[in-house]
């Protein structure tokens, strides 16, 4: 047993790899963990806009390497997992935050189609990814794990049925693997944001979100992607060492509140 006291609370030197990291909360993730020393592998669909959150962490100092992939393309897992530990040396963490807004009523034309794809972009690309990366965690002295649900996966919205079944997967997901994987002292946590300033929410105006965050949230805002990188942090230190098989909701409160 390591001396716990001794934890480190840093995740200096170790390597993360985010999924979905050209915008939003991905975004703030790798500018967070950079910004403490990680070395961090940042992958999303678009090559232009994954490279240039690379080029933001090199600029001032930080390490990071931009990789195309799209979690639900499973050969590119596998060979994009493989090419970050290659690059690094290691991989430590892995962050499944990429994700959609996937929004119909359940008679919609469409429907089924929207189901496969909020499915395979947010829970069937999590153990794909947490497969190809075991190895490498098993090799860790700080593996870490945290997948991005939502509230939506607490509580329900009209018309986002898919979304929210995806996003209840990936909580019981998170559990099962906290008890399968912790004996190897492998943590597994996941996080429920609330309202959240990014490309996801971009479409909603200032005024709804305002109106919203008021009557819905117990600090009567919405949250910013920094607050939820800051948590995925946290939950991500070597001294994080008790935490796992958590749904951990960031949402301003969001799901405290009755009324
Ligand atoms: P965002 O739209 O700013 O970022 C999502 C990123 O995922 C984008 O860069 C996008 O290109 C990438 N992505 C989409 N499909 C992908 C695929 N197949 N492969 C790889 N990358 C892909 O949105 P946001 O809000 O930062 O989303 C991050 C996570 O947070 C998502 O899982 C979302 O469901 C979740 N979330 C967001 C909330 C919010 O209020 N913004 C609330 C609750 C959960």
């Amino acid at each position: 047993m390591p001396d716990f006291k001794q934890l480190s609370r840093s995740v200096k030197g170790l390597t993360v790899l985010v999924t979905g990291a050209a915008s939003g909360m991905g975004r703030a993730t790798a500018l967070v963990f950079a910004a403490e020393g990680a070395n961090v592998a940042v992958t999303d669909l678009n090559a232009d806009a994954t490279q240039a959150v690379a080029d933001e962490i090199a600029a001032v100092g930080g390490s990071a390497k931009a990789w195309v992939l799209d979690v639900a393309e499973p050969q590119d897992i596998t060979k994009v997992v493989g090419d970050v530990a290659r690059h690094f040396g290691s991989l430590d963490i892995v962050i499944n935050n990429a994700g959609i807004s996937v929004r119909m009523p359940i008679d919609d034309e469409g429907y089924d189609a929207g189901w496969d794809k909020a499915l395979a972009v947010m829970l069937t690309a999590h153990p794909r990814i947490i497969r190809a990366a075991l190895p490498h965690l098993r090799r860790s002295k700080c593996p870490r794990i945290v997948n991005i649900a939502s509230t939506e996966a607490l509580g329900a919205t009209a018309t986002v049925s898919a979304y929210s079944a995806a996003k209840g997967g990936v909580t019981s997901l998170t559990r099962s693997l906290a008890v399968e994987l912790g004996r190897e002292g492998i943590t597994v946590n996941c996080i429920c944001p609330g309202p959240i300033r990014t490309g996801i929410t971009d479409r909603i105006s200032e005024e709804h979100k305002t109106i919203y965050a008021k009557r819905r949230t117990a600090l009567g805002r919405y949250g910013d992607p920094e607050e939820v990188a800051h948590m995925t942090l946290s939950l991500c230190l070597p001294a994080a060492s008790f935490l796992t098989g958590a749904v951990i909701p960031v949402d301003g409160g969001l799901m405290a509140r009755n009324a």
